[in-house]
């Protein structure tokens, strides 16, 4: 049995002040969950605070992205050892943003995946389909080569060690979420491709998170399916109170 993740991703929001202030008041109210695992993604700036903030918490941590290098001349960046420093214990890789507007490809993703997994954070691989992808019928082909690109070279030890997110590019931020079916229907293909590229007893560990306009009264449906193990949540996070809502479906 899967044990449901719920996860936040803050993306650019919170100065460091809101970002404390939210952790505290999020713990406050499901610091007692222990049922299912709750994530938090706050922007770099904040990561130290919040883990701080959260130290004795059931609520983890993580970063958005990440960089490969160990160290060195890459201004800007972040590494995977600068993020476990700071508290972090997951990182998102590939989300649709950064593939959108940072230029992020199925190589970098495999990249990032690599240097998480080598330095012990937990990867959430982000995939998803554009709304002219869906509209063509093209979901299953894109979702196919985001996977295989994203986690080409993978051990099975490693594989299991990883979670996968589904995250339609037309449901997120649009108040348009994709139907339970819509969902379950990628969700079960992605397991089907990680029985054939790992083996069955793998694919029933990963978890394969929904991610797209998720809110307190849509999560439970979502759930409900059986290869949706969990959120990605963007906008609903941002508030305690709807983020715990969302936790306790
Ligand atoms: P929303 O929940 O705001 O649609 O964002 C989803 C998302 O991109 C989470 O990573």
């Amino acid at each position: 049995m899967r044990k449901p993740l719920l996860a936040g991703n803050w993306k650019m929001n919170t100065v460091l002040q809101e970002s404390v202030q939210l952790a505290e008041a999020l713990n406050k109210l499901v610091g007692d969950v222990n049922d299912r695992d709750i994530l938090v993604c706050p922007p770099f700036t904040a990561i130290n605070s919040v883990a701080e903030a959260l130290r004795n918490s059931v609520i983890m941590v993580g970063g958005q992205d990440l960089f490969w290098e160990e160290k060195g001349a890459f201004t800007g960046q972040v590494s995977p050892k600068m993020l476990k420093s700071v508290g972090a214990s997951y990182v998102i890789i590939g989300h649709s943003e950064r593939r959108q507007f940072f230029a992020e490809t199925d190589e970098t993703v495999n990249k990032k995946l690599c240097a998480a997994l080598a330095n012990n954070l937990h990867p959430i691989i982000c995939v998803g389909e554009m709304l002219a992808e869906r509209e063509n019928n093209t979901t299953l082909k894109v979702i196919e080569k985001q996977i295989k690109g994203g986690l080409k070279g993978l051990a099975v030890g490693d594989a299991q060690r990883i979670t996968v997110a589904y995250e339609p590019v037309w449901a997120i931020g649009t108040g348009k979420t994709a139907t339970p079916e819509q969902a379950q229907e990628v969700h079960a293909f992605i397991r089907k491709l990680l029985v054939e590229m790992f083996d069955k007893p793998t694919a029933e560990i990963i978890r394969i998170l929904y991610g797209g306009s998720v809110t307190p009264d849509n999560i439970k449906v979502l759930m409900a399916q059986a290869d949706i193990d969990g959120g990605l949540v963007g906008g609903a996070s941002l508030k305690a109170d709807s983020f715990a809502k969302l936790v306790k479906y």
